[in-house]
């Protein structure tokens, strides 16, 4: 590691109180963590009873055992709420202290509005500005990166970050939806970002200050088709935004050309990782905790042997959740702070690809 980013002070707008976000970056650390999956477990066998499936296929192609099922009388914002106040109540504050809500689903109770209101709505948050952010399985690294830069703006304490999907009553569990339907499961996740306007220290990968670091994100749309959920949608040539015909022709459950996602999600994560610790002055090497997109274990497989990292460096939890597209970062954190690899200190990236194309990578130090 080279010594370029050593202690970053925080600057003051010198002779002006006048608040410049750029001078004034803020001290953005996570002082909460929240998760929360539905109890219900579907195995891979009670798949196979479904679709012309088995244990096996899932097993070697995906890494995926069993994943979880929302009940009926759950929507995607309650499991988002059951996970906010676990981060909350980790935090240490009341729903009453949060400044600014950042959610990521794909996945809403409505087609309009998102989410994020319903979730400010049931935690009886005061009336902050709730945003939705539509960046698939790479979702929660926007927002993280998203709620760091409104960070920036000022006059916010505390930012309640959330990724939460329930994709099992968008799927198809016939044969003809057998390489989606046995790949995704429900879930949530959330964060507590505190926001700190007058810290000496910010940190960077030379000190061992908490908050986040940086972020890289990005997008190309010329993958979109790839990975997509056809309709309901504004189309060109649709008079109707949705029809019983879109049902008849499976319009509304997702269609992937799962090779050409596998190929670019590998290659897009090794090369996020690289760029953002060449950027830093650091080498894979030396992350202490690589929490991956869990889309299939063999994509994160190949990404650590191509970066080199030791099994217990990389966090998985696919085995047991399956695919929860905007949760799985958040689950994976919760995961490793169980078994005692996430811990204050620890320098930690996330990374993650999915539908758009979308990726992102955050770094931040634990
Ligand atoms: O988080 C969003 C981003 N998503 C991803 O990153 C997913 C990336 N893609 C993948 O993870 C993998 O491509 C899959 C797990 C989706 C599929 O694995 P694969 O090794 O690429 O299989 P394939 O699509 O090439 O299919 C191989 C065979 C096909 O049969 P034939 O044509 O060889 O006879 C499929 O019809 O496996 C068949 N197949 C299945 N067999 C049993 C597809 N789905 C299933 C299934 N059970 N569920």
């Amino acid at each position: 590691m080279n010594n370029h980013h050593s202690s970053v002070i925080v600057g003051k707008a010198s002779g002006s109180s006048r608040y410049d976000p750029v001078v004034h970056r803020p001290s953005v650390k996570v002082t909460g963590l929240g998760h929360y999956v539905p109890e219900k477990i579907v195995t891979n066998a009670d798949l196979a009873e479904l679709m012309d499936t088995n244990d096996e296929w899932i097993r070697t192609r995906t890494g995926i055992c069993e994943r979880r099922m929302a009940d009926i009388s759950q929507s995607t914002s309650d499991l988002a709420v059951e996970a906010s106040k676990e981060a909350l109540r980790s935090a240490g504050i009341g729903a009453q202290d949060i400044d600014l809500i950042v959610v990521s689903t794909i996945t809403p109770d409505y087609y309009m509005p998102g989410i994020g209101v319903l979730i400010q709505d049931k935690l009886k948050a005061p009336p902050v500005m709730a945003l939705d952010i539509r960046g698939q399985c790479a979702g929660f690294t926007w927002c993280l990166a998203t709620a760091d830069g409104y960070a920036r703006l000022g006059g916010m304490k505390n930012i309640l970050v959330v990724g939460a999907d329930l994709q099992t009553r968008i799927l198809d569990y016939s044969d003809a939806g057998r390489n989606t339907a046995v790949l995704f499961g429900d879930g949530a996740g959330a964060l507590i970002l505190r926001v700190d306007q007058d810290a000496q220290q910010l940190a960077t990968v030379d000190n061992t200050v908490s908050g986040l670091i940086d972020h890289e994100l990005g997008s190309d749309g010329s993958g979109c088709l790839s990975l997509y959920v056809k309709r309901p949608g504004m189309m060109a040539g649709k008079e109707r935004f949705m029809t019983t015909q879109d049902m008849d022709e499976r319009s509304t459950v997702p269609h992937m050309d799962g090779r050409q996602v596998f190929k670019h999600a590998t290659l897009k994560m090794e090369s996020l990782v690289r760029s953002l610790c060449k950027k830093h002055g650091i080498t894979p090497d030396d992350i202490d905790v690589l929490i991956p997109h869990q889309a299939n274990f063999r994509i994160n497989e190949m990404v650590r042997g191509k970066l080199g990292l030791p099994h217990h460096k990389v966090v998985n939890v696919i085995d047991k959740y399956g695919n929860t597209t905007s949760a799985t970062l958040p689950l994976c954190m919760a995961e490793a702070q169980k078994d005692g690899r996430l811990v204050r200190g620890k320098l930690v990236m996330t990374v993650a690809f999915g539908s758009g194309f979308s990726w992102g990578a955050n770094l931040l130090r634990w």
